[in-house]
């Protein structure tokens, strides 16, 4: 069963001020964000509790587990407290072999949607400066593009070699990413339409779990702080 563990990185600079894309880092709430995600994905994520052959008994065993984020700093600075450390894996074979768990793997297609011209604004500044920009994509969300910038259609095309990576992944999967970024993979886990994506809540400070099974996709959602 695979299992995908998709959350936005902590608090940014430019959240912090409401102001959409750039490149900041992460807040101080956003580095209590990553502390604690570190030890959610070392507890919960690279280990499983097992019995043991030989005693009977349970125990904690390291498992395989990967790791995406994307190529911007709050990403990035959201992962540095997940150790990343080689390990001898026993898989469901039997077999052995040497695996990195979380080894960070940087996807620039996993980058948020660049909002060209806009890009550092707040929605408001939008509104005033570009009105018939910031209405038309109030009318059309999916399809709207920011002048220079991309659509969440744009996004959901450059997206898609990124779903075919995720279909082969078997090992459980964290990636660390973006709001606009995370609406439409978990719209595409969860078979929403196109339409809908864009307007998925997915707020800071959560880990959302998915686990695709034959007729659809289960999901949780774990909140690591207010
Ligand atoms: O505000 C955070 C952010 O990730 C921005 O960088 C991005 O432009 C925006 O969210 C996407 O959300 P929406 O499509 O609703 O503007």
């Amino acid at each position: 069963e695979r299992t995908y563990y998709i959350t936005r990185h902590g608090q940014s600079e430019y959240n912090l001020l409401g102001k959409i894309g750039g490149d900041s880092g992460i807040s101080a709430n956003g580095t209590e964000y990553a502390r604690r995600l570190a030890k959610f994905a070392k507890e919960k994520i690279g280990t499983k509790t097992v019995i043991d052959k030989e005693t009977g008994k349970e125990i904690q065993k390291k498992v395989p587990a990967r790791l995406w984020t994307s190529t911007l700093c709050r990403t990035k600075e959201t992962a540095q407290f997940i150790e990343h450390e080689e390990f001898e894996a026993e898989w469901d074979n039997g077999d052995k072999s040497l695996w990195v768990q979380f080894r960070q793997n940087e996807r620039r297609n996993l980058d948020e949607i660049y909002a060209g011209t806009c890009d550092g604004m707040t929605y408001k500044e939008i509104e005033e400066t570009y009105p018939e920009e910031f209405a038309a994509r109030q009318e059309d969300k999916l399809s709207y593009r920011y002048p220079r910038g991309e659509s969440y259609m744009d996004m959901t095309l450059r997206l898609e070699p990124l779903a075919h990576d995720l279909e082969r992944s078997r090992e459980p999967l964290l990636i660390i990413a973006h709001q606009g970024i995370h609406r439409i993979l978990y719209a595409y886990f969860m078979g929403l339409t196109r339409e809908e994506a864009p307007y998925v809540k997915i707020p800071l400070n959560h880990i959302i779990i998915l686990k695709p099974h034959a007729y659809g996709c289960h999901e949780e959602r774990v909140c690591l702080m207010p």
